[in-house]
C-alpha cells in the first residue's frame, strides 16, 4: 500500500512539474495572443554567464544599465508575472505583493530563489519555476523593475 501510493504521488508530482512548466510557458505569450513562448530579448544588458548571482548586478552597476533593466524587466515582468502578482507589482491579493520585498541582497536571494524554483504546496505548483524559461539577466531585470516600484 505504502509502495503504490507513493508510486502514485511521485507520477503525480511528474505531472504536476509538466503543467508547471507549460502553464510558465503559455503565460508568457498570454499577452500577445499567441501560443509561441515569448522569450525577453535582453540586449544591452551585461551577460552574467550561468553561475548565479546574489546581488542585482544592475543595481549595482547603476546608471544606464540599472535603467535599461528596469525598461527590460517592465515588460519581462508584465508578460511572466503580472497575471498573478498584479499589473505594475500592485498585487489583486492571487499572490503576494512584490513591492514590499526587502531592499538590497537580502529581498535579491529570496526573488532569485522563488522565482528559479518557484512555489509548490502538496504537490501542486502555484508559483511554476522559471529557471528553465529565463536566463538570470531576464531575472535580474525582472528584480530590477519590482524593487524600483513605489512601496504601497
Ligand atoms: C501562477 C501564478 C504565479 C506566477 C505566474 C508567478 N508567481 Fe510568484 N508567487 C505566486 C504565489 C502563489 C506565491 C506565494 C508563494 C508563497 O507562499 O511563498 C508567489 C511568490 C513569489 C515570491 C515570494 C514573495 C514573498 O513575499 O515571499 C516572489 C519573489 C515571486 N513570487 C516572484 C515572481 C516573479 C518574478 C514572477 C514572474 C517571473 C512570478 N512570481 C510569477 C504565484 C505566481
Amino acid at each position: 500500500m505504502k509502495l503504490f501510493s507513493s508510486t502514485v504521488a511521485a507520477g503525480t508530482a511528474g505531472a504536476v512539474v509538466l503543467i508547471g512548466l507549460q502553464f510558465g510557458v503559455v503565460s508568457s505569450s498570454l499577452g500577445h495572443g499567441d501560443v509561441t513562448p515569448q522569450a525577453i530579448d535582453t540586449s544591452g544588458l551585461d551577460e552574467l554567464g550561468e553561475d548565479y548571482l546574489e546581488e542585482n548586478p544592475y543595481r549595482l552597476a547603476g546608471g544606464e544599465q540599472y535603467q535599461l533593466a528596469i525598461k527590460i524587466g517592465a515588460s519581462g515582468y508584465n508578460q511572466n508575472c503580472a497575471r498573478c502578482h498584479g499589473l505594475e507589482a500592485i498585487s489583486g491579493g492571487i499572490a503576494p505583493d512584490l513591492r514590499v520585498l526587502e531592499d538590497g541582497v537580502l529581498g535579491d536571494e529570496w526573488f532569485m530563489e522563488r522565482v528559479r524554483k518557484g512555489y509548490s504546496q502538496n504537490g501542486a505548483y502555484k508559483m511554476p519555476p522559471f529557471q528553465d524559461l529565463m536566463n538570470q539577466q531576464a531575472m535580474w531585470a525582472i528584480r530590477s523593475y519590482v524593487e524600483s516600484q513605489p512601496k504601497p
